[in-house]
């Protein structure tokens, strides 16, 4: 038992004064070395800076912290959304506020339409704006950019109804013949179905496409005209005057 004591003692005196004989330089790495893990560690809280807030949200204001996150990373979208929306000039046409300008009123549009259709709108204005479309395409927004804008589009609250469009609605419903078919309050008639509440089934890109497009809908044999050569903003209108059925 002395014995290993002994032992012990000896080898403790020994690994001592080996740490005191440790050259200066050695000290330093050491220290280059500690300070750059402390580096890295600060580098990784700040990437997870975001899930961090989240959490102490999801704590004080006792919500699932997935939730938490999710409203947090939906925040920094909006953020990078609205930079794009006033970096790509979507400002001078659609306003601040969505208040429209030269180009349609953008309040409560992405209730109305699909996130697919909202996508296409921004990128490929050709295709989801009819034959000769006023806006540019912007194709040289990335995905994720693209997701950015339109969350951003969804924080402009809903105005009252425009009753100019309204009106011009109601015009267009007449003078294209809807009312023939889908009668005065689209009660429907002898050739066309009642379209009634279609605006509450449906989302105005599925129902644009049945006005411009019916064969991608109802089969080759309709006998719903294809209405192609509608501006987008009319059919817009005619749309927002079906949605009073
Ligand atoms: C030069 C003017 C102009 C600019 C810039 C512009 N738009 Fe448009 N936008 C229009 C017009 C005009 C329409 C109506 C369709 C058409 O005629 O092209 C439209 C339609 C839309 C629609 C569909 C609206 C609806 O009610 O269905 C969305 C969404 C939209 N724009 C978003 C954007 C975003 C986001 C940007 C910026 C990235 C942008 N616009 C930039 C003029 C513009
Ligand atoms: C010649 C008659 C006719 C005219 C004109 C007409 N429609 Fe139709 N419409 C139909 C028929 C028939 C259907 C049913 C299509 C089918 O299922 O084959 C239909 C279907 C629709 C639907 C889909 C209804 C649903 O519940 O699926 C919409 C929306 C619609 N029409 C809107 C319009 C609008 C807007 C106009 C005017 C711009 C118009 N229609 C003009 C005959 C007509």
């Amino acid at each position: 038992m002395l014995r290993t004591m002994g032992l012990v003692f000896v080898s403790l005196l020994f690994l001592t004064s080996m740490a005191s004989a440790q050259p200066l330089e050695e000290l330093k790495r050491q220290l280059d070395e500690t300070r750059e893990q402390i580096k890295k560690q600060q580098e990784i809280i700040e990437s997870q800076k975001t899930k961090i807030e989240a959490l102490e949200k999801a704590v004080a204001e006792r919500i699932p912290p997935a939730v938490a996150e999710r409203e947090s990373l939906l925040k920094e979208s909006i953020e990078r959304g609205k930079k794009i929306y006033a970096g790509k000039g979507c400002i001078e046409c659609h306003g601040e506020e969505g208040q429209g300008g030269k180009g349609p009123v953008l309040k409560g549009v992405t209730l109305k339409y699909g996130e697919e259709f909202l996508a296409l709108s921004v990128t490929n204005s050709a295709i989801s704006h009819g034959p000769k479309p006023l806006m540019p395409a912007f194709t040289e927004l990335q995905a994720d950019e693209v997701r950015d804008v339109v969350n951003f589009l969804a924080t402009f609250v809903p105005g009252r109804e425009n009753q100019e469009r309204l009106e011009r609605g109601k015009r267009l419903w007449n003078k294209l013949g809807c009312l023939q078919c889908h009668g005065l309050k689209g009660e429907g008639g002898v050739t066309g179905p009642a379209v009634i509440g279609i605006t509450k089934k449906y989302k105005y890109d599925w129902i644009r496409l049945c006005i411009t497009r019916p064969e991608v809908h109802h089969g080759k044999k309709t006998e719903m005209p294809a209405f192609t050569e509608v501006p987008f903003l009319d059919v817009e209108a005619v749309i927002d005057y079906m949605n009073t059925f």
